[in-house]
């Protein structure tokens, strides 16, 4: 059977194939939020019946948090082909603020918009419609080819928006039903939303919680202000000194570890052509605000960085109220490259901290994951494989690229199971990942899945 007739059957299936994806985007499995941990156990029972419905023998894997999916398949009896480990995410980011939304998050639906059709709902992109790719990938290969294309592990998590905390005991336990040849990664997009990426680098992630306590109880500003110590004075003044005037962060020994770009990398990244003006145009802006010395797509892949996703503190509802708070926090993350060493940074951050904080506050910390930055081989055949593949179904040749975000698992399959991983995906940058209106279009849904075959097919 040729390639051609699994993308026909690919092509035909497309309306089943995105009811399929329709109801998966309806389970509201939210990982971060207690309130939908049923809804993640659903989501991962919609999966292991998904998986069955292929020929995959799938189990829920239960763990403190929510459960693992894994799924076994053979590929032709012969035994020809590489064993892959196939992983996406089937948890969903909060939704917040809902008012944002055009419509419920979780009552998905295809919308024409000038760009074409898209498919609006959370998780759309991230990761639920990307992972169903990789699967519709399979149901038609098998339909037409009544096998698979090789041997194929399936897994899925559902912690990975909150920090993946039962990942690393799990595939330490696990290790043996995960072992395979190389793994495919599908929760990335496209390079400036048209041109196939392989990625090979992925940045690193620390979350940091500061809370501060001054006062212990509210005060009136008018009674105390002036004499009562302010803790979001506080705060505000840490966080302000973060980062110096050229965008340098200022925690000791921040940057050990960060390495320079190679001549070879540097001189591929050139040759992408990244539009600087686009990218910072579309979100209404223009001026690049990392270090000063460095390009935005530096500044993005290759630099790390410091932002503070959230404060909390004082009166913040309608109106006025001149209250002293008690008590001030911050949520803060970094983003990290080479070889920055997370545990090292969170203990330098915290000494940093504490030397601002005065007499008559107390500062205590929450930890939120500490993941390195990781760096692909790109040695394993299936990449050269996969990078005409893809070439062939988008138009483009396919381009080794970095990604600002951050996907932990691919350095735990290195570290773990030493695997190197192939990080592809169909998303777009307009996709509105972890904010409101999140969409996903048809095109990378359809595409995707046909990429997906062509990819088995070079590879297998
Ligand atoms: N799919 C994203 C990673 C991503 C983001 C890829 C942007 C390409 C572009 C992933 O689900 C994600 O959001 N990861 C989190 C990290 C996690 C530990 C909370 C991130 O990058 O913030
Ligand atoms: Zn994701």
């Amino acid at each position: 059977m040729t390639l051609d007739a699994t993308l026909a059957q690919i092509d035909a299936d497309q309306p089943a194939a995105l009811e399929r994806l329709l109801a998966l985007l309806r389970i509201p499995s939210i990982s971060t939020d207690p309130a939908f941990a049923s809804h993640c156990d659903l989501a991962a029972d919609w999966l292991v019946a998904d998986l069955g419905s292929i020929g995959v023998s799938a189990q829920k894997h239960t763990t403190p948090g929510h459960p693992m999916v894994v799924g076994h398949v053979e590929g032709p009896a012969d035994g020809s082909g590489p064993h892959v480990l196939f992983y996406g995410h089937y948890d969903v980011q909060p939704v917040d603020p809902l008012t944002l939304w055009d419509r419920d998050p979780f009552d998905p639906e295809v919308q024409q918009t000038p760009n074409g059709p898209v498919i609006r709902g959370r998780g759309a992109a991230d990761d639920k419609g990307q992972l169903m790719t990789f699967v519709e990938a399979c149901r038609a290969w098998k339909a037409v080819h009544g096998e698979m294309p090789c041997r194929i592990t399936f897994f899925f998590e559902g912690e990975e928006e909150s920090g993946s905390p039962s990942l690393v005991p799990f595939m330490k336990e696990n290790a043996d039903l995960l072992r395979a040849d190389v793994a495919l990664i599908c929760d990335t997009g496209l390079f400036e939303s048209r041109v196939p990426s392989i990625i090979t680098q992925l940045r690193g992630l620390l979350g940091e919680e500061i809370h501060l306590t001054g006062p212990d109880k509210d005060l009136h500003s008018g009674m105390y202000g002036g004499a009562a110590m302010n803790p979001i004075r506080v705060l505000t003044r840490i966080l302000g000194n973060l980062h110096d005037d050229q965008g340098r962060i200022q925690v000791p020994d921040f940057y050990d570890g960060v390495p320079e770009l190679t001549p070879e990398v540097a001189a591929q990244w050139e040759g992408l052509d990244f539009d600087h003006a686009t990218f910072l145009g579309d979100v209404g802006l223009a001026s690049p605000a990392g270090e000063q010395d460095r390009n935005a797509l530096e500044m993005i892949w290759s630099r790390p960085t410091a932002e503070i996703n959230g404060i909390i503190g004082g009166y913040t509802g309608d109106g006025f109220k001149t209250v002293l708070p008690s008590k001030a926090s911050a949520k803060v993350s970094f983003r990290l490259v080479g070889q920055q060493d997370p545990h090292a940074i969170r203990e330098n951050f915290r000494a940093w901290v504490k030397a601002q904080v005065p007499a008559d506050v107390d500062v205590s910390f929450a930890p939120h994951g500490a993941s390195p930055a990781s760096q692909m081989s790109t040695a394993h055949p299936a990449f050269e494989a996969c990078r005409g593949a893809l070439g062939v179904e988008w138009g483009f040749d396919a381009a080794f690229t970095g990604c600002g975000g951050s996907i932990p698992v691919a350095g735990y399959f290195q570290s773990i199971l030493g695997l190197e991983s192939m990080l592809v995906g169909w998303g777009k940058d307009d996709d509105q990942i972890h904010s409101p209106n999140e969409k996903y279009d048809l095109e990378s849904f359809h595409k995707g899945i046909r990429s997906w075959a062509r990819i088995l097919d070079a590879i297998r």
